[in-house]
This record gives structure tokens, sequence and C-alpha cells, in this order.
């Protein structure tokens, strides 16, 4: 890339109600430590029947649109892995609702918690060739396995929208970056499931070797020297995986990383649960939120998506990046969620489960968010906004 390209601004959304995650171990018996300390999850965000991809997506993109306009964006690249057609991308539904220009192309890109990396470089690729674009990029998912398994605690639900342009504002997206893919079955999930399957153990192992495989991919591109990334932020389906996943790196390397250059990365993951492809880039809000001392460093980016494909690039945060973050936002956003019980939340589960495409159906507007599911008419889904 001749031009600088990256991160021009970004911002996130999560659903309307929140569990805390000491509530649900005492319903099920369970040391709450567990999910505490042995997870490192706190609260884990819960949709309302009016929410899905799309809405929370819209929700995570507008205040982008709002700062900066839709001029120059020709692409909305829109990552899910709980997307809701089998044909049609969820993101014709978000640029209709964002009032983008007709003169866009949509698409959505799918391998599990790793297509919005895959998103933003294609996004990078597309304005390094024609600078004077901008291209859309959102992550939006629902985390959600079944009700009782050992996967529970780690649900989750959030988006992340990102402008990326020439000369950007808040961070560089560099050229190097190292890709591993290894077919394997750790998580998945059929068509006709509304929760992943996963085998838990074997999902470490994978993301912690797609890790090591990605790194020593990116070195052998001409990546930089360990000692030359100063942050770091890796994919979180809880947070205690990317302290394993930082732990394994600096072993790999034969040195010490220390817990601090990534400790900042995990303050939304840890309120907002799992959020798949969202995750990785929760991670980087975090971090550019609340480390004030990033100008002109570079950060490690891990993003792993089971099944497996895994990739390691990095940053370059721009001067002046503080004006550009969105921390108060964020903060708010989280504060605003209303708390719900476990029955509470469980009845949202299994409502979520049901919920099919046959029959039309009215949805009431619960969340007090900007944009709703209102329903199915015609077997299509259908949203508006607030
Ligand atoms: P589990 O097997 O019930 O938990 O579920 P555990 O027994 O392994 O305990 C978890 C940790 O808590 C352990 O710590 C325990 O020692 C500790 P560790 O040894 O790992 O450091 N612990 C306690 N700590 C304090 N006080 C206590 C206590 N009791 C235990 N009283 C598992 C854990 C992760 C397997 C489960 O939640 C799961 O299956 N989650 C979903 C899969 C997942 O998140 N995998 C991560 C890697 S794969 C990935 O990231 C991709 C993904 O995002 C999907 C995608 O790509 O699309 C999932």
């Amino acid at each position: 890339m001749s031009a600088r390209v990256g991160i021009h601004d970004l911002a996130v959304a999560t659903a309307a109600h929140v569990l805390d995650l000491g509530d649900l171990a005492t319903a099920a018996g369970i040391d709450p430590a567990k999910y505490r300390v042995g997870l490192g999850q706190e609260q884990m965000s819960v949709p309302g029947p009016d929410e899905d991809v799309v809405t929370m997506a819209a929700a995570a993109a507008a205040p982008i649109l709002a700062r900066h306009g839709a001029d120059g964006i020709r692409t909305l690249f829109f990552a899910t892995e709980s997307g809701i057609d089998q044909s049609k991308a969820a993101g014709v539904f978000v640029h209709r609702l964002l009032g983008l220009p007709a003169s866009c192309r949509v698409v959505e890109l799918k391998q599990a918690c790793y297509s919005a990396t895959a998103a933003l470089q294609a996004a990078a690729d597309m304005v390094a060739r024609r600078p004077e674009d901008r291209v859309l990029v959102i992550a939006s998912d629902i985390a959600r396995y079944d009700l009782d398994s050992a996967a529970e605690a780690t649900q989750g639900a959030g988006a992340v929208a990102m402008l990326v342009a020439a000369d950007p504002a808040i961070a560089e997206v560099e050229a190097a970056a190292g890709v591993f893919t290894a077919d394997v079955d750790d998580f998945w999930r059929p068509n006709d499931s509304a929760t992943a399957v996963v085998d838990g153990k074997l999902s470490i192992g994978a993301y912690l070797d797609g890790m090591i495989g990605a790194w020593d991919d990116y070195r052998a591109r001409g990546g930089v020297a360990i000692d030359a990334i100063d942050r770091f932020c890796h994919h979180q389906p809880f947070t205690k995986m990317a302290v394993k996943a930082h732990r394994r790196l600096g072993e790999h390397v034969g040195v010490d990383l220390g817990a601090e250059s990534m400790a900042a990365s995990t303050g939304y993951n840890r309120r907002i649960g799992n959020s798949y492809t969202a995750s990785l880039y929760l991670a980087l809000a975090a971090l550019l939120d609340t480390d004030d001392d990033l100008a002109g460093r570079r950060v490690g980016m891990f993003s792993y998506g089971s099944g497996s494909v895994s990739e390691l690039f990095t940053l370059v945060v721009a001067e002046g990046y503080r004006a550009h973050t969105r921390g108060a936002e964020t903060e708010a956003l989280l504060a605003a969620r209303t708390p719900v019980d476990v029955a509470r939340y469980r009845e949202l589960h299994a409502a979520a489960a049901s919920l099919g495409s046959h029959d039309d159906a009215e949805v009431a507007q619960e969340s007090a968010g900007p944009f709703h599911f209102t329903g199915i008419a015609g077997r299509a889904r259908q949203y508006r906004r607030a």
C-alpha cells in the first residue's frame, strides 16, 4: 500500500438488556468466580425480541454517518456468523435503514468470528486502489449457545462499525499480515440450528494453534519483530482466552509480553460477552478509549474464526486519535442496558430459538435503540428506524 489507509472512525453498539453472570452462576449452582475469574467475564448483553444483527449493525454505523456523511461510501461489507437469511445480505437492510446511496455494493462475509478481518483487509485494499472511496465495514453478531451448556456463560451480542479511508484519523492498517487455515470441527452452526455446536476444549487448542501459525506466517511475510509491537488485541470469546493467547505468544517468541500490553483491550468484552466478528474490534475500541498513550504506537491484532481461519496483522495508531474516539458514548450504551433476571433471559433465549419464517408475525418495540425488527410479512423480515 502506498498511501496511508486504515480506520477513520469506529463505533460500537450492543443489545438492550444485560445479564449479570453472577446471577447465571448462582442459578446454575456454579461458583460465580468461575465466570468472573476463570473466564474473565462479568456480564453478557442479551438482545430483546426486536433486535438482531441488522438492528445492532445499523445502530453502530449511524453515528459514523452522522459524523462523516455517506459521500464516497461505495461499498458496505457486513461480517457476521449469525446472519438472518441464507441468500440476502443483512447489509442490504442496513443500507436502506441508513439511507445509503443506491450506487453502493453490499456483501455479507462469513467465516465464524474471523470475517470482519477479511472485510477490513479487502476494504483497505480497495481504498489503496481508489483513495477517494470509503468503505463501511460492519461486524455484528449474537453469540447463542444451548441453555445449561458449558458455553452458556460465553454468550453475548454486539456490533462494531468502521469507516475505512485514506489518511485515517484513528489507525493505519499495515500491509504485512500472517494467515493460517486449518479444517477443524471446533465450533460451527448447522443451517437448521439457532445455537452453535462447540467442542470447547478443542476450540481453545485450535485458537492457540491458529495464533502461532498466523504469527509465524506474519514474520515470514516481513512482519515486524515482537519488540516493535506495543499493544495487543486478541479475539475475545471470553477475556481469559486473550490472556491465554498473550501468554502463549510470549512463550513462542521467548519474551514475557506482560499483561499490561493487552489488559486495556478487555474492558468492553468483559461486559458484553462474545460478539463473534465484532469481538476483536470491541477489543480495539476498548484499547483506544482507555489508553491515552497510543499515538504512533503499533497494535498487534489477532483474529480467530473457528473452523478455522486466523490472521495476525498490525495497526499504527494515528496522532490525534483521542479526538476521534467514542468512549463516553460506548459507556453510556453499556450503562443504558436494562438488567434482566435469569428467568427473563431464558424466555428471550427460547423465543429467539423458536422464531421461524413461515407465519406472519408482529414484534412489538421493546428496546430503546434507534432501529427495530418489527416482524415477518410474507416470509420476509421487516425493519424500521424509530
Ligand atoms: P468449562 O469446560 O465448563 O470450564 O467451559 P473449565 O472447567 O475449563 O473452567 C474454565 C476456567 O475457569 C478454568 O481456567 C478453570 O480453572 C477456572 P483455566 O484453567 O482455563 O485457566 N475455574 C475457576 N476459577 C476461579 N474460581 C472457580 C473456578 N472454577 C473453574 N471456582 C469453555 C469453558 C471455554 C470450554 C466453555 O465456556 C465453552 O465451550 N465456550 C465456548 C467456546 C469458546 O469460547 N472457545 C474459545 C476458543 S474458540 C473461539 O474463540 C471462536 C469462537 O469465538 C467462535 C467463532 O470463531 O465463531 C467461540
